[in-house]
């Protein structure tokens, strides 16, 4: 009597239930999904540089001739770009506002651009002078003068100080 058989001794190390395994094996598929998810959230708000050598080149877009002083020309490459003749000389920079994308337009009156969604305002080259979109200026475009002959080329190097979505939309085109 009060001995125990070998039956009823506890066993120290209870067996894993079944529920507990499928329990693990789903937080480890959740963990696996989640990582997918986020690694694309992550490659879509990266550009890879694949796809900035794609737009990156010079354009021709005309001739030092063809553009009078003070004058403010559009160009279109893929993208709404501005280039502008002036005493200083020539100065070329993207229209797309840097706080979240609107076009600005040129106010001849106040000698500014202005941005039609949140007032910012930059001077004509381009430098942000008021408005939630600072620190950001007009990204300026690489301008290169052969002759007569004037191209133009997205600057790849100073893109990445530039917010994700404002990078995306540069090498994708507006
Ligand atoms: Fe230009 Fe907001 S989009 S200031």
């Amino acid at each position: 009597m009060g001995e125990k058989t070998a039956i009823e001794i506890e066993n120290p190390t209870p067996p894993v239930s079944r529920r507990k395994l499928l329990r693990f094996i789903t937080a480890l598929l959740g963990l696996f999904g989640m990582g997918a998810i986020f690694s694309s959230i992550i490659a879509f708000l990266t550009p890879p540089r694949s796809a900035l050598k794609k737009v990156g080149g010079w354009q021709f877009v005309g001739t030092l001739s063809e553009f009078k002083e003070n004058s403010l020309v559009k160009t279109y490459f893929g993208l709404p770009v501005i280039l502008i003749k002036n005493g200083k000389g020539l100065f070329s920079f993207s229209t797309v506002c840097p706080h979240l994308g609107c076009i600005v337009i040129w106010d001849e009156k106040k000698k500014k651009f202005i941005c039609p969604c949140h007032d910012a305002a930059f001077d004509e080259e381009g430098k942000v002078l008021k408005g939630p979109v600072k620190p950001y200026n007009l990204l300026p475009m690489e301008i290169k003068v052969e002759g007569e002959r004037i191209s133009l080329k997205l600057p790849e190097d100073k893109l990445p100080a530039y917010p994700s979505w404002f990078r995306i939309t540069m090498i994708s085109g507006v």
